[in-house]
């Protein structure tokens, strides 16, 4: 048998918000064999699956019914094209060991994408990004399996819908796949984007892709919290998108409002920027708080759950309504709706 299901799975460390959640039934597939067996045995029975990564992107209810999976594989290979390699990732693969391995080796493309928690197979579902990079900018290909039948299929990077933490995944396909292998397409020459920020100041004017991916770890640690130590999932929200009539009257108001036009006319902005001038960086409330240093990540101090965590952001959620007119969304996904 290659597949083990266990009852009643304590998946509490299993979240980088450190939720406590109780599966009723959790799998790991160590290959793509138990992977399938684990989708049929999930079908015969009736039993609602859900997709578990590295847990760092997702906030657990405190049940989940039917049948947790966690893909394990993890291989990757090279597939050479001259100057543009291919990259090769199994879902179970974890995203910072995949872009140290590959800077390391000289070969540009996710080095920006340093230090994102989470597996592989969860990329291309909020499509990550970061300092200028977004997982778009290099995905070729997402190899997957289709719940409801079992058939295997690849989209190609068009297909996938990718958009702002966006994607086919969190829409038409939500519940519906589970990725299994990403096609990366690579550099071997040069390609630094350095335009984020204050990432240019931090390398020389020549860096290797593993500078640049040290350079962001650094930038990293600087302000976001290590899930090992405090819980959180990144971003709670997504930077909101308005129109440019109402940014037109934010910015009257707070020139100092980060703010990046988009092709089609409408103007980004920083929600982490809006809940600091709220006043709320730092704030805390039973077991949930602002982070003191972004305030676009809030994060769990132990001892709470979902419900707590979904009351504290609504509450957030409303003082910037209130202050500025603007809806933030939330960005990690809720499992098992
Ligand atoms: N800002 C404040 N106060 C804060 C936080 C931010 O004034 O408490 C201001 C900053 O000074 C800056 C602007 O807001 O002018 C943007 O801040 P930052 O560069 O930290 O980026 P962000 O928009 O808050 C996004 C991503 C991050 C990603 C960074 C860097 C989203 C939802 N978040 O954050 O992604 O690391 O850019 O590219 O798009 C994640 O998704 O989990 C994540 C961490």
């Amino acid at each position: 048998m290659s597949l083990t299901i266990v009852p009643d799975k304590d998946l509490s460390g299993a979240n980088t918000l450190g939720l406590p959640c109780l599966a009723e039934r959790f799998a790991v597939a160590e290959n793509h064999d138990a992977l399938g067996e684990a989708i049929r045995r999930a079908a015969d029975h009736g039993w609602p699956l859900t997709v578990l990564g590295g847990g760092s992107n997702l906030i657990l209810p405190e049940r989940l019914p039917g049948l947790v999976l966690q893909p394990a594989m993890n291989a990757w290979w090279l597939e050479e094209r001259g100057e543009a390699p291919r990259a090769h990732v199994e879902a179970g693969m974890v995203w910072h060991d995949l872009v140290m391995t590959l800077a390391s080796r000289g070969l540009w493309g996710i080095e920006n994408l340093a230090l994102i928690p989470g597996h592989c197979g969860a990329a291309p579902i909020q499509n990550i990004g970061a300092y200028g990079v977004e997982l778009g900018d290099v995905l070729e290909a997402v190899h997957l399996i289709h719940l409801d039948d079992g058939r295997e299929a690849a989209l190609s990077a068009a297909d996938c819908r990718l958009g702002y933490r966006d994607s086919i995944f969190k829409r038409t396909l939500k519940d519906r796949v589970v990725i299994t292998r990403l096609v990366l397409r690579l550099s071997r020459l040069p390609q630094p984007r350095l335009g984020y920020g204050d990432l240019a100041s931090r390398v020389g004017s020549d860096p290797t892709a593993l500078e640049v991916a040290e350079a962001v770890c650094a930038i990293r640690r600087e302000k976001l919290p290590d899930p090992a130590v405090l819980g959180n999932a990144g971003s709670f929200f997504k930077n909101p998108l308005v129109d440019a009539i109402k940014a037109r009257g934010l910015l009257a108001d707070h020139p100092d409002l980060p703010h990046f036009a988009q092709a089609d006319g409408r103007v980004k902005l920083a929600a982490g920027w809006l809940i600091d001038r709220c006043g709320l960086k730092g704030w805390r409330r039973g077991h949930f708080g602002v982070h003191d240093r972004q305030a676009l990540v809030l994060v769990h101090f132990g001892g709470g759950n979902a419900t707590e965590l979904l009351a504290f952001a609504d509450e957030v959620a409303a003082n910037v309504w209130s202050r500025f007119g603007v809806m933030l969304a939330r960005e990690p996904r809720l499992a098992g709706t």
